[in-house]
């Protein structure tokens, strides 16, 4: 290492030759013009500037030079210094306004692009229509239930007062899982969640229950093995089927616009006494000549089917564990695809289930 010295020849100390000096700066400037990036230039930098670099190794000897030599040493060396600063600060400039310009053309996001080629996703029409016909009632105070698909064989049937011999108990209408001593069916229609209510439940009760059924059917126009319906149910003292009519009226009026009112016909369900079907007037026509004759939507008829309903069968209160003397009740049950088909005058029922995009789109993209 250096240390003082009275032998030294200023000139022949080889760090501190102008020629030596003048091979650092120009190795150190040539390095610096060669650095094509950042990481690059910070290598150069320690290797020409840091503090083992030749130039700097040099400008420690200067302190161990005579006096006489050391102003010119520290010059020359000082100036070899602060011409690789100078380089290297102005090549780091360089190379950050060029990898700025880079980043700028790389990253830019082009603003006039369309954003919104892409359309957004939207609820099938069949969830929209549960949630509007739940609306409907939840704006009454009613409440919805919920019963699972896979349901015991006596709540889908025996509980409902539909004995053994029942025609619709055949395997011909029904999915029974295997095996079939469990008793387990796919739920074939929506009524089981009305013996389910009335066994969890103290009345009064006003549920509503939008949900998926299933049926041995072959997969057609207007059929299909897996279907929607929703149940009504209502058990409180004084029910009368004043109330049910009424009731199916403002249900009516608020899926089909003000005047569209219902009417009943006899009928039979085994859990209601008495039943009917209902018919809801043709919103398209309203069952007035002469434009009943060509409606579309009606065909001719002036009135549309539209479900079942009826006053709740007192053996189904029994089986239920409600007290048919204090309580009376009325139900119905609706097909939701159907009321969607002729709501929005929809041909054929597969079209709701095979998810083209061409026929829910008519529909709206509501959220
Ligand atoms: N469960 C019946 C069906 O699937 C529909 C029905 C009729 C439901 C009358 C009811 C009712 O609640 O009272 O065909």
């Amino acid at each position: 290492m250096s240390g003082p010295n009275s032998d030294y020849d200023p000139v022949e100390v080889t760090p501190l030759k102008e020629a030596e000096v003048e091979a650092m700066r120009e190795a150190a400037l040539q390095a610096v013009a060669g650095a094509t990036d950042l990481d690059q230039l910070r290598q150069v930098r320690h290797d020409h500037a840091g503090d083992r670099s030749p130039l700097a190794l040099a400008n420690r000897e200067i302190g161990a030079l005579p006096p006489q030599a050391r102003k010119e040493a520290g010059m020359r060396v000082g100036r070899a210094r602060g011409a690789v600063n100078q380089a290297i600060a102005a090549r780091q400039a360089e190379l950050e306004a060029a990898d700025e310009e880079r980043m700028l053309a790389e990253e830019g996001v082009d603003v006039t692009l369309p954003w919104d080629r892409r359309p957004r996703g939207a609820r099938h029409p069949i969830t929209m229509m549960s949630d509007k016909v739940a609306d409907v009632f939840v704006a009454m105070g009613w409440e919805v239930a919920e019963g699972p698909l896979v349901e015991a064989e006596w709540l889908n049937f025996d509980a409902l007062n539909l004995g053994p011999d029942h025609p619709a108990r055949t395997m011909q209408d029904t999915f029974w899982t295997e095996p079939t001593d469990n008793h387990v069916v796919l739920r074939t229609h929506t009524s089981p969640v009305q013996a389910r209510t009335m066994l969890t439940r103290e009345p009064p009760v006003y549920v509503i229950c939008p949900g998926r059924v299933f049926r041995t059917d072959e997969y057609d126009a207007t059929h299909s093995p897996m279907f929607h319906q929703v149940e009504g149910l209502v058990v409180d003292e004084g029910i009368t089927m004043a109330h049910l009519k009424g009731t199916l009226d403002h249900f009516a009026q608020s899926m089909f616009g003000d005047g569209i009112t219902t009417r009943f016909r006899p009928s039979y369900f085994p859990f209601t006494e008495p039943s009917a079907e209902v018919d809801l007037v043709c919103f398209v026509c309203r069952d007035r000549s002469p434009a009943r004759e060509s409606c579309r939507t009606c065909r001719g008829e002036g009135w549309i089917e539209w479900g079942g309903c009826g006053v709740v069968n007192p053996r189904v209160l029994v089986a239920c564990g409600v007290d048919p003397d204090r309580y009376t009740g009325f139900a119905f049950g609706m097909g939701i695809d159907r009321t969607l088909m002729f709501r929005h005058g929809a041909e054929d029922l597969r079209a709701v289930f095979e998810g083209d995009v061409r026929f829910s789109l008519a529909f709206g993209s509501e959220l």
